[in-house]
């Protein structure tokens, strides 16, 4: 079964068998944007990025996976645009809907933005962040990025770190990791911070998990451990981010009093909570991670566009 023509809102909108094959696929690709540079699958198709939020990742690998696959691009630019006249983010999408794009790829502060108008909106749509909510091609990559590096997924022991409450790739990672066999998530932050119930709820019996405090107890063990800076433009008080500012910090020293040191992966930016002085470690993933979302998305384009 592909994916043409659908839209992908959630992680769980992929099964495993989908994953599989995107990872593949995006290896494919990979080899062939290295050869060629420019592909033609998607020579004629249009795709339209709405950013309603920052990014720098996630917008640019959209872009470049487009146009490297042949396509073209266009930008809304939320900056210039009529929202600034008091225009709805709603009409904005069925304005940019109604000019025929083959697919939309939105990012909105408004957790369920997409769901609210994928049935408004006949492209098909890609959410890209919705709020708190979800990222699900950030967890493609994640975990596209677990499978090239290890080799597999089934069975891994993966460590969650940072701002699991207000973070939208650790509900996402939690949902794919479900699609995988024996798989144990660690979530490691202190209680204000951690896991959103709704997120523990839609995991609940299929993937085994257990909250931790501190990431020296479990670290040994794991086989990755993946860092999230905490979500400062989502904490209603700003005082209760000054408080847990520099609560965790990964650095060098801290990781090399290990005998065993996962692969680290980020889904960047980050801020404060990874240092620099990691990058060096052949553990440090988060560089490739973000070069895979390029290939990953990519494989998503391509199937979503049926070319
Ligand atoms: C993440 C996001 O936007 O949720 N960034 C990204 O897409 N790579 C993580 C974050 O902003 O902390």
């Amino acid at each position: 079964m592909s994916l043409k023509g659908k839209d992908i809102l959630s992680a769980f909108d992929f099964e495993r068998e989908d994953l599989e094959r995107l990872f593949k696929l995006a290896d494919r690709l990979r080899e062939e944007i290295n050869d060629k540079g420019t592909l033609d699958y998607a020579l004629g198709k249009v795709m339209v990025t709405a950013f309603f939020e920052p990014s720098t990742r996630t917008k640019l690998s959209f872009q470049f996976a487009m146009e490297r696959l042949g396509g073209k691009v266009i930008n809304f630019d939320v900056s210039t645009s009529s929202l600034l006249k008091g225009e709805s983010d709603v009409d904005t999408m069925k304005i940019i809907d109604g000019y025929g794009p083959d697919v939309i790829v939105i990012r909105q502060k408004i957790p369920y933005f997409p769901h609210k108008v994928k049935d408004i909106v006949k492209a098909p749509i890609i959410n890209a962040g919705d709020g708190p909510h979800e990222h699900p091609t950030q967890a493609l990559l994640d975990v596209y990025t677990i499978w090239r590096e290890l080799g597999e997924v089934d069975g891994l022991k993966v460590g969650i770190m940072g701002d699991l409450k207000y973070g939208r790739t650790p509900s996402s990672l939690s949902f794919m990791l479900t699609r995988f066999n024996n798989v144990r998530i660690y979530y490691i932050a202190p209680e204000v911070i951690q896991i959103r119930d709704e997120v523990l709820k839609e995991i609940k019996g299929k993937v085994n998990y257990m909250k931790v405090d501190k990431p020296e107890d479990v670290i040994e063990e794991l086989d990755v451990l993946y860092i999230t800076r905490l979500q400062k433009e989502r904490f209603a008080n700003p005082e209760e981010y000054e408080r847990l500012k520099g609560v965790y910090k990964i650095d060098k020293k801290f990781l090399m009093k290990f005998k065993h040191i996962p692969i680290i992966m980020h889904p960047l930016p980050r801020v404060w909570e990874l240092d620099p002085g990691v990058d060096e470690l052949p553990q440090a993933k988060y560089f490739e991670q973000a070069k895979n979302g390029l290939y990953a998305r990519a494989a998503l384009i391509k199937e979503i566009l049926g070319v």
